[in-house]
């Protein structure tokens, strides 16, 4: 095969990653677990032919070189396995804003690793590919695997991977991303994430972080939307305590990420159990059981800052598709 594509899911981590012990294998500071999201995907075909003289890479939306580059990078390390040096044309769609905290590293990077072995006829077992992955965009490793999703720190590259907790269908939540502004952050993860360390709290939170861990796991387990819900919240204030202490302080936060976070508590105390997370952006994720999406969805649709709703449950990981995109 010379052709290939692959559509993959952006996850949304209820333990996060944030800070790198090796920035270019991209090896965590600590292990995270997350959840794929159904209704924000990338899609990207990759075809390599001996008459190609560069690569050209056309990413919707975004043009930018240094995204380019970084797709070339990426290229280049499955090209050195495969002993390959054909080149490539990767084109490349998302169903979702891309860099405005939404995640789309990890769908984008997922769906190319997988599209790109794929060509190139290399065989490698879930494991690697998510090692693979991982090495493009960190939580990309995640968005390989099914459902609900470890990614084990690791000692090394050959040990920091994702595998799968839970299928899709195991718990009965969802996640509806309230978009806020589709501005473009400022300050990418790639660069946000160098500065965890700056921090004074960081030592604190990765002291108590493995804890964490197998609090999660246990709550997933027992089903436990409560417990689950308190935590995630935790969670995520907790790494954006980290961003807003760093040296330089990261605030991705906007009025609108606010005032979702204030009517995610204000119903609860209405009767409606939903609870939220954050990325690096101003998006708010709500997190919900799946009956109670259509409330949220009508609830929501009649704030005024709100720009776009996109309604996520559990998904697949990263599968091939016969739906080339050129
Ligand atoms: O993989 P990156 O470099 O885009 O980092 C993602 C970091 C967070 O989304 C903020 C947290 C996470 O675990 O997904």
């Amino acid at each position: 095969m010379i052709k290939s594509t692959s559509i993959a899911p952006s996850n949304i981590a209820f333990i996060k990653y944030w800070g790198k012990k090796d920035s270019s294998l991209k090896l965590p500071l600590n292990g995270s677990v997350s959840m794929n999201l159904s209704g924000m995907t990338t899609t990207t075909t990759v075809e390599f032919k001996k008459d190609f003289t560069e690569d050209e890479i056309l990413i919707e939306n975004d043009d930018r070189k240094k995204t380019k580059d970084r797709v070339s990078g990426h290229l280049d390390k499955i090209r050195q396995i495969t002993e390959v040096d054909m080149k490539a044309k990767v084109v490349s769609r998302n169903n979702f804003p891309s860099s405005t905290g939404l995640s789309s590293s990890s769908s984008a990077f997922a769906a190319l690793t997988l599209a790109t072995v794929n060509a190139l006829n290399l065989h490698l077992s879930e494991k690697d590919l998510s090692i693979l992955a991982r090495q493009g965009s960190g939580s990309a490793c995640r968005s390989i695997p099914d459902g609900f999703v470890e990614w084990l720190e690791g000692e090394d590259s050959n040990s920091s991977y994702s595998y799968s907790l839970h299928p899709p269908e195991y718990f009965d939540i969802a996640d509806v991303v309230i978009v806020v502004s589709d501005k473009k952050k400022d300050i990418s993860s790639t660069e946000g994430q160098i500065l965890a360390d700056t921090s004074p709290f960081m030592a604190t939170r990765l002291a108590n972080i493995k804890d964490k861990i197998i609090k999660i796991k246990q709550i997933i387990n027992k089903k436990d939307f409560s417990s689950f819900g308190q935590l995630i919240e935790s969670e995520a204030l907790e790494m954006h305590a980290i961003m807003l202490t760093s040296n330089p302080p990261l605030i991705y936060w906007q009025p609108g990420t606010i005032n979702i976070i204030k009517l995610v508590k204000k119903m609860r105390t209405e009767g409606l159990e939903v609870y939220f997370s954050l990325n690096t952006g101003q998006d708010v994720h709500i997190i919900c059981k799946r009956k109670d999406v259509n409330k949220l969805e009508g609830y929501f649709r009649k704030i005024e800052e709100v720009k776009r709703i996109i309604v996520n449950y559990p998904s697949v990981g990263a599968r091939l598709s016969d739906n080339h995109l050129f």
